[in-house]
């Protein structure tokens, strides 16, 4: 199972101080020589963290696989269609949101979300969408003829009780399931951490898990390599939990 690393944070923590440093291509670096398989950023439509020359910068220092997230605001889509990631994840964004909260309406959305995905694929970029778990945007996402969805884990993540925990991983076993039945690549994040992180990791049809606060977070008491080296552990343990 691959592991994408986020590291907006890193710019974050930049941009307090508009300076040059803490450097996120310098984090992409660690977290590729420490197992990550893909850098994911996002670009937000206000540059609140990741700048545009962030991007151009980690286009050419990625070895792996750079994973541009970003919603479908004309600006962003010129700017992705210039700075050529291998991958663009499309998600919901608002202004005044913390963090992507909620997946894509690839189903409202639908006619928006066509054209753009041609655009994407005649300049070779693979086209992911970021959606809840649920099975009519699995099935929009594939009438779409998307490669990849990437399915929200929030609910999962945020869910306290047992029930709802439950719940929310039924949720995404039956549509992680349901994606690759119609042909998809599945991916799966937001709100994944060292406790979390098993359950989702022992779904068999979910390839690939994208990642960022936690590993951040942790990584302020070891040390990013390890804390990506942490969560690829936790990651194993939880697909060697799911085939015992
Ligand atoms: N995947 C997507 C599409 C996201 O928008 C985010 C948040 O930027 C993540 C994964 C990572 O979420 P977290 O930082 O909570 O691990």
């Amino acid at each position: 199972m691959r592991l994408g690393v986020n590291v907006d944070h890193v710019a974050t923590l930049r941009q307090q101080r508009r300076g040059a440093w803490p450097d996120p291509v310098e984090a992409a670096r660690v977290c590729e020589r420490a197992g990550a398989s893909s850098i994911v950023c996002h670009l937000r439509e206000d540059r609140r963290h990741i700048q545009d020359r962030d991007v151009a910068r980690l286009r050419r220092a990625v070895r792996t696989h750079l994973n541009l997230e970003m919603s479908i605001a004309p600006d962003v889509v010129r700017a992705a269609l210039r700075l050529r990631p291998d991958s663009v994840t499309l998600v919901p964004e608002r202004r005044q949101e913390l963090t992507t909260e909620g997946g894509l309406d690839a189903r409202r959305l639908a006619r928006r979300l066509r054209p753009l995905i041609v655009r994407f694929r005649r300049h070779r970029i693979v086209t992911s969408l970021f959606i809840d778990p649920a099975a009519a945007q699995v099935k929009a996402a594939a009438d779409l003829g998307v490669e990849v969805v990437e399915l929200h884990t929030g609910r999962y993540a945020g869910a306290r009780a047992v029930r709802a925990h439950r719940r929310e991983l039924a949720a995404l076993r039956r549509a992680a399931r349901q994606a690759r039945a119609s042909g998809l690549r599945v991916a799966a994040g937001h709100g994944l951490d060292y406790q979390n992180v098993g359950p989702v990791a022992a779904i068999g049809e979910i390839e690939e898990l994208n990642i960022g606060f936690s590993i951040m977070a942790r990584a302020l008491w070891v040390g990013l390599d390890q804390a990506v080296r942490e969560m690829r552990s936790a990651m194993r343990r939880g697909r060697r939990h799911a085939r015992a």
